[in-house]
């Protein structure tokens, strides 16, 4: 039977990392061709034998999304492999707690770690999609999906630059999917809520678990592969009609 990517290539970026990872497989599952983009090399070797151990076809490339021509050598190897760019995951991103200002108030945030963090998490998402939708855009058709949170949409306390970015990714989601509808290109933004990865363990090691799951209406934080569905269903042709969403994954945290 074929998989609801069967044949399409999809690069996805911090594929090294939680998030990134449970949606490479999760595509590598159903028949996807699979570009590994992540700023550690041996993460994103990790994920490709993840991917090729569910069958799935995988590259890993070693790619900064701050840096543009990082970016623009990740999106030329990806074509290279495949031929072209069906979906794209740009997921890359650091929280609070990678720059060391887990719970910081505004006033704390050093400029230069505001730049930093701004860098990554929305310029990167920019640069992916700038090089993504100028090659979808010749070929006739592509998906994209960011990666944005619940902090994107509500402010949340102690996340100054990191509130910033992932509200920017949105905007930056909205207007791509305005920009390219018409050529056949949808624009997608899944916001997770606290999710187990390596990311979030380091702001629940701060707060403690429990102080988290009493946040979240389901009583737990999600996994990955809660992430990783949206993500598949959003790239898949069932979602032929959905483009400039920003959907929740949070457990009903944003119900609230
Ligand atoms: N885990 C959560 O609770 C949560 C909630 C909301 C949003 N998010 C977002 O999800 C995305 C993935 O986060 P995660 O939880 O999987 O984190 P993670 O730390 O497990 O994985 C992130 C991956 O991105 C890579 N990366 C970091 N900076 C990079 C750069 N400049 N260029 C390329 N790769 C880089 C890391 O090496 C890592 O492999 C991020 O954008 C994050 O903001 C996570």
């Amino acid at each position: 039977m074929l998989g609801l990517l069967s044949g399409r290539s999809a690069l996805i970026t911090g594929g090294g990392g939680g998030l990134g990872r449970a949606t490479a497989i999760a595509f590598a599952r159903e028949g996807a061709r699979l570009a590994i983009g992540d700023m550690v090399e041996e993460a994103a070797d990790e994920t490709v034998a993840a991917a090729k151990a569910v069958g799935g076809e995988a590259i890993a490339i070693r790619c900064d999304v701050s840096k543009s021509a990082d970016v623009q050598a990740m999106v030329e190897a990806t074509i290279k492999a495949y031929g072209r760019i069906d979906c794209a995951f740009n997921n890359a991103g650091i929280g609070p707690a990678q720059v060391g200002m887990s719970n910081k108030k505004m006033a704390d945030w050093p400029e230069e770690t505001f730049d930093h963090l701004i860098r990554v998490d929305l310029k990167g998402v920019f640069l992916c999609m700038k090089y993504e939708l100028s090659r979808m855009t010749s070929q006739g058709s592509g998906v994209i999906v960011n990666t944005s949170s619940i902090a994107g949409l509500v402010g949340v306390a102690g996340t100054t630059a990191y509130n910033a970015a992932k509200h920017g990714v949105i905007g930056l989601t909205q207007t791509a999917a305005l920009e390219y509808a018409e050529s056949r290109i949808r624009v997608n933004a899944v916001c997770p809520g606290p999710i187990k990865t390596p990311m979030n363990e380091a702001s629940v090691k701060l707060r403690g678990s429990e102080a988290y799951a009493a946040k979240i209406p389901m009583g737990r934080r999600g996994d990955p592969q809660d992430v990783a569905e949206i993500v598949l269903f959003l790239c898949s042709d069932r979602a032929s009609f959905i483009t400039g969403a920003a959907i929740p994954v949070d457990g009903g945290w944003l119900a609230q």
